[in-house]
């Protein structure tokens, strides 16, 4: 009994000593630079200080604020990398864009997703990110140009989400220049013209979705260079010949042309390795259907309403599928000593017998 109470006192000594000790060395890397913390604070401030700030308090670490968060390495001790504010700020933010956040030059992940409520344009301070990885503006009410200061210097960018804004004008060319882009995504803006030249010369196996914007006029040959994993241009008013997106060898995965007015002679295109999902529905896309259609199940493509006819190859190899809905609605163009394709191809016995 007579030694419990030292022993206490002591092991409170050590504790007390522990903390003051290690106070430096395990908690300084997390510790706010004082820089980011007054930009931070900034930012608040921009949003009338929303009640989705509770936690920024400026005698609080600002690396533990919500959707905050800094280096977790000891090379820039304090620097805010990760700025996240979304899901946890829903009903809490309007207005545009904080330009301060170029101020935040460690920043690699980047989300405002703020369901409709973000208004403005991109502030060109944003141009000062160049360490960003990762950059999703997402679903907002976001107006204006897509600034053409993404190019080069944004070396480790992989993923752009601008998709579902109100953006317009055209598509930058010098977007083709960021070197490790993954993931490019402008789908639902209103965007015109055509998709930039530059745009085949992409080094990266990219993902580029445009679909439902309002581009038009035929897409530049180059692309038949670039490797795409993903290429969705649907719902757009695109014309001319898109064959050249396809070829054995891409490592291309799921392609759609849907609702466009592409018209190109689909006979002789190769279908790619890897590809799982194709949608060329509602073009005017004619010839016969490719070998290795019938390989594709009909539940992730669809060739229907266009001007393609004949049979959906097949061989012992090849799975059969229901295959009719997967063409529906095609019409042969011309060709009057073939008999009527809808005959020939809805029903697999007539074809059989044929
Ligand atoms: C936000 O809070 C700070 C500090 O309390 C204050 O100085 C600033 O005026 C406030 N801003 C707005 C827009 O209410
Ligand atoms: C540490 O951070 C720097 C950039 O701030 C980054 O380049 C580096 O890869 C990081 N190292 C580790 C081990 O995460
Ligand atoms: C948008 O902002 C308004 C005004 O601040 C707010 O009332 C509304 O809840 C916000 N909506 C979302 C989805 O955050
Ligand atoms: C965003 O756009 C939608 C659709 O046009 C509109 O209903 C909504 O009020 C807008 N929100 C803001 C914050 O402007
Ligand atoms: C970006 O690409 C360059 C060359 O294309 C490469 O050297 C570099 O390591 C890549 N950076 C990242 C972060 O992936
Ligand atoms: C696409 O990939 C192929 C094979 O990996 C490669 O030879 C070609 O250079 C790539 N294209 C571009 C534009 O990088
Ligand atoms: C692109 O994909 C192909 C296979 O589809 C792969 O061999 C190649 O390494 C990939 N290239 C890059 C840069 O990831």
């Amino acid at each position: 009994m007579n030694y419990t109470l030292p022993k206490k006192t002591s092991l409170l000594c050590f504790c007390i000593y522990l903390f003051i000790s290690s106070g430096k060395s395990i908690q300084s890397p997390s510790i706010c630079h004082p820089n980011d913390q007054k930009v931070l604070l900034q930012i608040k401030n921009h949003f009338h200080n929303a009640s989705c700030f509770a936690t920024w308090m400026p005698d609080s670490d600002c690396c533990s604020w919500s959707g905050i968060k800094c280096d977790d390495n000891d090379s820039n001790p304090g620097r805010v990398t990760v700025f996240r504010i979304g899901a946890n700020a829903v009903n809490c933010i309007s207005g545009q864009i904080p330009p301060m956040l170029g101020d935040l030059p460690f920043l690699r992940k980047l989300t405002l997703n703020f369901q409709d409520n973000l208004t403005g344009s991109i502030p060109l301070r944003l141009s000062k990110l160049t360490r960003l990885e990762c950059l999703h503006l997402c679903c907002n009410n976001l107006t204006g140009p897509i600034p053409s200061f993404w190019g080069p210097e944004f070396e480790s960018l992989h993923l752009l989400g601008l998709h579902l804004n109100y953006f317009t004008g055209t598509i930058p060319s010098s977007l083709s220049l960021l070197p490790n882009i993954t993931s490019l995504a402008l789908f639902s803006n209103l965007l015109t013209g055509s998709i930039p030249e530059s745009f085949g010369s992409f080094k990266t196996n990219l993902s580029l979705t445009l679909l439902n914007n309002k581009l038009s006029g035929p897409i530049p040959r180059s692309l038949g260079q670039a490797n795409f994993t993903i290429i969705d241009l649907s719902y757009n008013q695109f014309s001319g010949d898109a064959s050249f997106l396809f070829a054995r060898d891409k490592p291309l995965q799921r392609i759609s042309l849907r609702q466009n007015k592409f018209k190109f002679d689909f006979t002789n295109i190769n279908l790619p390795k890897g590809l799982r999902s194709l949608d060329i529905a509602d073009n005017e896309i004619y010839g016969s259907f490719p070998k290795r259609l019938g390989l594709l199940q009909p539940k992730f493509n669809d060739v229907s309403n266009n001007n393609l006819c004949g049979r959906i190859p097949t061989s012992r190899r090849l799975i059969r599928f229901d295959t009719s809905d997967l063409v529906r609605n095609n019409e042969c163009l011309g060709d009057i000593l073939l008999p009527p394709c809808k005959m020939l191809m809805c029903d697999e016995k007539q074809i059989l017998e044929f």
